[in-house]
């Protein structure tokens, strides 16, 4: 039996071990996920050594980078680790945030976007649409978070501006309550109202989806996010959380079952 897990703080609302599992079981593969509440960094390299491999989500992603011993692929330009692959004592790290957002937003014509939040969600959104050719700024409620992206080319709003957009992301952890917004209620809807499309990488949560049943029920039927309620129209994170959890399980399998595949296979059992 191998052990992987997600690794945060606070994790209980984490769907992850829901989606791990159900594939796990499905696929016939003795393995089991579980969630990881991490109170202090210092516990993160023994908990991580302890799995065969991890999710990492807030609010360690930066700090898992530095934990690594390899990183791959997407994680080396975002710097920021979601996937990490624990063999011989060797912890190898990936991002497979990025591609799970671009899955979700790939059929839109986009020129511009704003992303809201400068941590490891919004490190992994704003590189995956510079390299897609997206006009990318960035805003955050702490200034001196956002030297990585000015370093790499993404704008920098000093205040938050309305601005005319093609999509506008919030990555910040606030609304994770389900009712809270990052910023000033009017001038979020300012901006909301001029954004085309607009994404928010928090999912609601609901107690007690334990089962694949109870979670096509919440999928079919889940409520707006705080940031969406903003907007008639808008994205929540569950489809990247499941798209990234995808990926992420191609990596665990070591490319034995790829995304496409894994994604048919799941939503299928949503039927
Ligand atoms: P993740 O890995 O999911 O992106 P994170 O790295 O912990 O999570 O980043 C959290 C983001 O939420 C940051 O942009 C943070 O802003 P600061 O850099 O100013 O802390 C943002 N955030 C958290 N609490 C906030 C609040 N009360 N108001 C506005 N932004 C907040």
């Amino acid at each position: 039996m191998r052990y992987f897990g997600v690794i945060g703080s606070p994790i209980h609302h984490s769907l992850s071990p829901l989606i791990h599992n159900f594939l796990f079981s499905y696929l016939g593969i003795s393995a089991h996920y579980d969630k990881f509440d991490i109170p202090s960094p210092s516990l993160l390299a023994s908990t991580l050594q302890s799995l065969s491999g991890a999710n990492i989500t807030l609010p360690y992603k930066e700090e898992v980078f530095g934990l690594c011993d390899e990183v791959r692929g997407f994680a080396q330009e975002v710097e920021a680790i979601n996937t990490v692959l624990c063999r011989n004592q060797k912890l190898y790290g990936f991002n497979t945030d990025g591609l799970g957002f671009w899955e979700c937003i790939k059929n839109l014509e986009l020129k511009t976007a704003l992303v809201l939040g400068a941590g490891g969600s919004a490190r992994a959104i704003a590189m995956m649409l510079k390299k897609q050719g997206v006009d990318t700024m960035i805003y955050n409620r702490t200034p001196s978070k956002v030297d990585f992206f000015r370093s790499r080319g993404i704008g920098v709003l000093e205040t938050l501006e309305v601005k005319e957009v093609d999509l506008l992301v919030h990555t910040t952890s606030v609304g994770l309550d389900g009712k809270s917004l990052p910023y000033q209620q009017e001038k979020l809807q300012s901006l909301v109202s001029k954004a085309k499309y607009v994404f928010d990488v928090i999912y609601p949560s609901q107690k007690g989806i334990v089962g694949i049943d109870q979670f096509r029920d919440f999928f079919l039927s889940r409520p707006k996010t705080a940031f969406l309620g903003l907007s008639n129209q808008g994205m929540d994170g569950l489809e990247m959380l499941l798209y990234q959890a995808f990926f992420a399980f191609e990596i665990f399998c070591d490319g034995q079952y790829c995304f496409e595949e894994l994604k048919a296979l799941f939503y299928n059992s949503l039927k």
